[in-house]
């Protein structure tokens, strides 16, 4: 197998030499990370940067959602210093452009792959190839289910997340003294293709669910299932309409929504917008993820309870990490081996920490840290 991949690299090599002459400058030059998320995508793979040893392949799912922008860019910055070439892509959320980018990876001769899925369960066969030529994938930040070329998985912990958001809920509403007191609470999580969804959505419901027992918790709209609260992309125009809806169907008669647990800030952002536009009672609490810049302004403005931080750079480090000691031949940093099965086994894993954030705390976690300037959070 070690003699097949070299010859395939060889070829690989050969064949990438031979169309960029060797010495073309790396194709894949993103956007830097943006106070606003470019919309434009770059095209599917078609150049490559030359290859010469040392290139890792990274496929990033959008540049719609500010965070993979900053994860590209963390992440080649942080390889490129580390001395490695690297080929970054972004697919506009398009199955079949991550498809071909990753095909195109590993053709021009990338030697791991590290890859935010769109959809977890639809890579497969590209995957099986990486397998067969001999290069090791990292799936970073969200599991890439029931592929056995998976070899190492890079993530945040995923159950926390969920837990932390629940567990501002309990507080927030004091809902250990609620008494005989009722609470309206209303769901909304992501893409039912991110198997992160299940982590954050279930964390979230293990904290809440003695109190949606024991009936404090109620949901007027009967949207309570994982499936029926998901939203597809993790769009936020979907989040807006499908909360119109809720807010104009059970709420418009000045029923009082208590409490949105929403997974992450894109899908916060909609629900946001639709309080704006469709309801006129008490603001609820509003739970979210990401400390996107846009939810970071409605948390200073009082439409966004809380985000949860999870700091790209920190992962992008622990990634080019594991990157590393692949091209070297030493082990990967791991320190979770029993959560993430992918229905081929458990991937090891390296879970970085998720840390809450609050209007209270955006000084000291977002700007005296660097993450964002001042400016960027103002207007
Ligand atoms: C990530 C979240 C992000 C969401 C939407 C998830 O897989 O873990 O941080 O908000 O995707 O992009």
């Amino acid at each position: 197998m070690k003699k097949l991949f070299a010859m395939l690299l060889a070829l690989a090599m050969i064949l990438s030499l031979a169309a960029c002459g060797g010495s073309t400058a790396p194709a894949a030059t993103q956007a830097p990370a943006a106070t606003e998320a470019p919309k434009a995508e770059a095209p599917a793979a078609t150049e490559a940067p030359a290859a010469g040893g040392n290139l890792v392949g990274v496929a990033m799912p959008t540049k719609d959602l500010q965070r993979w922008n900053q994860d590209g860019e963390n992440m080649k910055k942080q390889l490129e210093a580390a001395g490695y070439t690297v080929d970054l892509q972004y697919a506009a959320n398009d199955i079949a452009t991550q498809v071909s980018q990753v095909e195109n990876m590993i053709a021009n001769g990338c030697e791991v792959l590290v890859i935010a899925s769109i959809d977890g369960e639809a890579l497969g066969t590209v995957l099986d190839q990486a397998k067969a030529a001999g290069i090791p994938v990292i799936a970073y930040d969200r599991l890439i289910m029931n592929s056995d070329a998976v070899s190492y998985y890079a993530t945040f912990d995923n159950w926390k997340v969920g837990v932390k958001q629940g567990e501002y809920i309990v507080e927030a509403l004091d809902l250990a003294n609620a008494g005989d007191k009722k609470f309206n609470i209303e769901y909304i999580t992501g893409d039912p293709g991110d198997n992160n969804i299940n982590f954050f959505f279930d964390g979230a419901i293990s904290v809440l669910k003695p109190y949606i027992d024991a009936g404090t918790l109620v949901c007027p709209s009967g949207q309570t299932e994982k499936q029926a609260v998901a939203t597809a992309n993790w769009a936020t125009d979907a989040a807006q309409a499908r909360f119109e809806t809720i807010l104009g169907t059970y709420y418009a008669d000045g029923t009082n929504l208590d409490v949105v647990l929403a997974s992450n800030d894109s899908t916060a952002l909609g629900v946001a917008n639709a309080l704006e536009s469709s309801y006129t009672g008490t603001y609820p609490v509003l739970t979210g993820q990401d400390c996107d810049i846009a939810s970071v302004k409605n948390m200073l403005a009082d439409k966004q309870s809380m985000s949860v931080f999870k700091d790209t750079r920190t992962l992008a480090a622990k990634t080019v990490e594991m990157v590393d000691a692949l091209m070297k031949g030493t082990e990967p940093p791991i320190n979770d081996t029993k959560t993430y099965d992918n229905g081929t086994g458990i991937i090891p894993s390296y879970l970085c920490e998720p840390v809450v954030g609050t209007k209270d705390n955006v000084q000291e976690l977002l700007i005296d840290s660097g993450y964002y300037t001042q400016d960027q959070l103002n207007g």
